[in-house]
């Protein structure tokens, strides 16, 4: 989603801007813009497209004056992408600016209201609604007048604003999209997420609901919407710069896959001790859990693919009944849920905004919510009951990987953990299951280091129009996540179907030569996976599949991805790594640009 920087300080703020702004361009976005106080007035450069348009006008913010300023790239949600309708928005008079992120969903009627004032706007923007506004209202005190157009807007917003009229000032607002303040010597900053700041200051104050931050060289000030002073403590970010570099790699995609044995280690390791497993962000008793009648996951694209193997999972380790909902859906259905509903929220962002609508609409209705979450503080972790984080580190790439994997080993310390306390699941089992995930980085390792084969495949399929991925049970639930990855980076059209469902009316698509990737690692439903595999294989398809090591039959009926054999539940960690591998060689050969997939975006703030 958009992108919000902004600095003060002694410095020339154009180089900065630019280069935070490239730091947030993963979020996905379709214009940028800066604007800087030069000492007489605002100054906006802003244009449509990538960001090497704004760098080459300003040569890299080189050109541009002014020690105080804010920058932005826009994911547009009103009004098409273009040089007109790119942040920042000044005000008619041109004296105030602003840069947002979020939606501000009465902005028509504020804008119709103006209008009938005599202001003229030149966007299609919500945003250019606010700059205005705050003109409007402005009767010589910046901070008074940014408090009252707050109480006009309703929707979502992060903002930045500056003025001619306080050029020793950005006041910063947050209420539902996340904003970050940066705490340097002599300089502030304000950014969307640490990543625009790392290379200026690791000292953060991450801004909560209704927070206005009121920034000068010296000093950060933060209140509340009545004025009271809000004392924050100061986070320390303790990511390494390479954390959110490509550390070499050519692709922030690559590195993330790359980097999952570390980050499934660093979710599992801590939460093991003396051979247990111990979940202490899990507030629940004993009590608590017993009295759970379902279990709901919520989630979207890749973390309710997650959610569809944690049904297998809990079903089968807790006997309790799990419901999987995309988030969006899940809303608007008027879903029967009550304080015996423990919801079981996931998300890497923590920003999505369906899926956080959709957690307040489960707390709404009485259910106790843990949520498992990647980014520290987003506003998902912040609002749910519990939250395990997952400590994949930052997450660049729009397509998920590590953040992936490492929701799958939340859930299995989930399911092990409810299982012990539940008494479902007995001693030799958990004691063999929890030897297998503390091995689990290790395999996952293993895999990564036979990555030819997969590369070689790719070079086989690249060119393909359509893929079918199939599997049964918690092989279809990965057969899900192995079609989306292919579909949002290589842009090829695929399905994901369960195996035993493909006879009762897809398998007419299959013709000679049509790709089908078989997931065959689950022991008990080999055979049966076999028999779908031979229906596809006489209508002419062409099988590659992943199947575990123990099984080299499987070689015999198409080509074949070994994993190593493991136990039913660690095996989606395993076979999703030669998919997501599949999935980037693909993309690669077909030279997308598989860290910034065409019409996606890294976080989904918007509806
Ligand atoms: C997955 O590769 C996609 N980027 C997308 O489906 C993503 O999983 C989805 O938007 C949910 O995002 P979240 O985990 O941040 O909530």
């Amino acid at each position: 989603m958009c992108g919000i920087v902004g600095y003060i300080g002694y410095e020339q703020a154009g180089p900065f801007l630019l280069d935070g702004l490239e730091k947030l361009e993963y979020r996905g976005y379709d214009s940028a813009g800066v604007c800087l106080n030069d000492g007489n007035a605002l100054v906006v450069k802003k244009s449509k497209g990538k960001l090497k348009v704004l760098k080459d006008l300003t040569e890299d913010g080189r050109t541009l004056k002014g020690t105080v300023g804010i920058g932005h790239t826009r994911w547009a949600t009103h009004g098409e992408p273009s040089d007109v309708n790119a942040h920042p928005h000044l005000s008619e008079s041109g004296r105030f600016a602003v840069v947002h992120n979020g939606i501000i969903e009465n902005y028509q009627q504020l804008k119709d209201y103006l209008t009938s004032k005599g202001i003229e706007f030149r966007s299609m923007t919500d945003t250019e609604v606010i700059a205005q506004l705050i003109e409007y209202y402005y009767k010589g005190d910046l901070i008074d007048t940014v408090i009252k157009v707050l109480e006009k807007l309703d929707g979502s917003y992060a903002l930045g604003v500056i003025s001619q009229e306080n050029p020793d000032e950005i006041v910063a607002v947050r209420k539902e999209s996340p904003l970050i303040i940066g705490l340097g010597e002599k300089e502030n900053f304000i950014a969307s997420d640490v990543t625009a700041i790392l290379s200026k200051t690791r000292k953060i104050y991450r801004l909560e609901n209704n927070e206005i931050a009121i920034l000068n060289r010296d000093s950060v000030k933060i209140i509340n919407t009545d004025k009271d002073e809000v004392k924050k403590e100061i986070e320390t970010v303790n990511w390494d710069i390479n954390a959110a570099e490509k550390g070499g790699y050519e692709h922030f995609m690559f590195k993330e896959i790359m980097e999952q044995p570390k980050a499934v280690s660093d979710t599992i390791s801590p939460r093991i001790k003396n051979g247990r497993v111990v979940l202490d962000e899990i507030k629940l008793t004993k009590e608590q859990l017993q009295n759970f009648t379902k279990i709901n996951i919520l989630a979207c694209g890749s973390a309710y693919h997650v959610g569809v193997v944690a049904k297998y999972i809990f079903e089968k380790m807790l006997r309790i009944p799990v419901e999987v909902d995309l988030a969006s859906e899940f809303r608007y259905r008027d879903p029967i849920i009550n304080d015996k509903v423990l919801t079981v929220v996931i998300s890497q962002s923590g920003e999505t905004a369906d899926t956080k609508e959709a957690m307040k609409e489960a707390q709404r209705r009485g259910s106790h919510v843990i949520s498992i979450v990647n980014v520290v503080g987003s506003a998902i972790a912040v609002e749910s009951n519990d939250v395990i984080y997952t400590w994949a580190g930052p997450e660049i790439a729009v397509a998920t990987t590590k953040a992936y994997s490492t929701q799958l080993a939340v859930i299995y310390l989930m399911a092990l953990y409810f299982g012990d306390m539940l008494g479902t699941i007995v001693e030799d089992e958990y004691k063999a299951l929890v030897a297998e995930l503390e091995h689990l980085p290790e395999r996952i390792e293993e895999i990564l280091g036979h990555k030819e084969k997969v590369q070689y495949l790719a070079s086989k399929y690249f060119n393909t129009k359509d893929v079918f991925f199939i599997g049964r049970n918690i092989d279809y639930a990965l057969s899900l996540e192995g079609s989306l990855k292919l579909k949002e980076i290589s842009y090829i059209h695929s399905e994901a179907y369960a195996a035993g469902e493909l006879k009762h009316g897809t398998i007419s698509l299959i013709e000679q030569g049509t790709p089908v990737i078989a997931l065959a690692t689950h022991e008990e439903l080999i055979g049966k996976i076999i028999s779908n595999i031979e229906e596809v294989k006489t209508r002419g398809a062409q099988v590659m599949c992943i199947a575990c090591d123990n099984h080299p039959e499987i070689e015999k009926i198409g080509q074949t991805v070994f994993i190593p054999k493991s136990c039913d539940m660690l095996l989606p960690s395993l076979a999703v790594i030669p998919l997501q591998l599949f999935a980037y060689y693909v993309a690669s050969l077909k030279g997308c640009d598989i860290d910034k997939p065409r019409n996606l975006a890294k976080s989904v703030t918007v509806e």
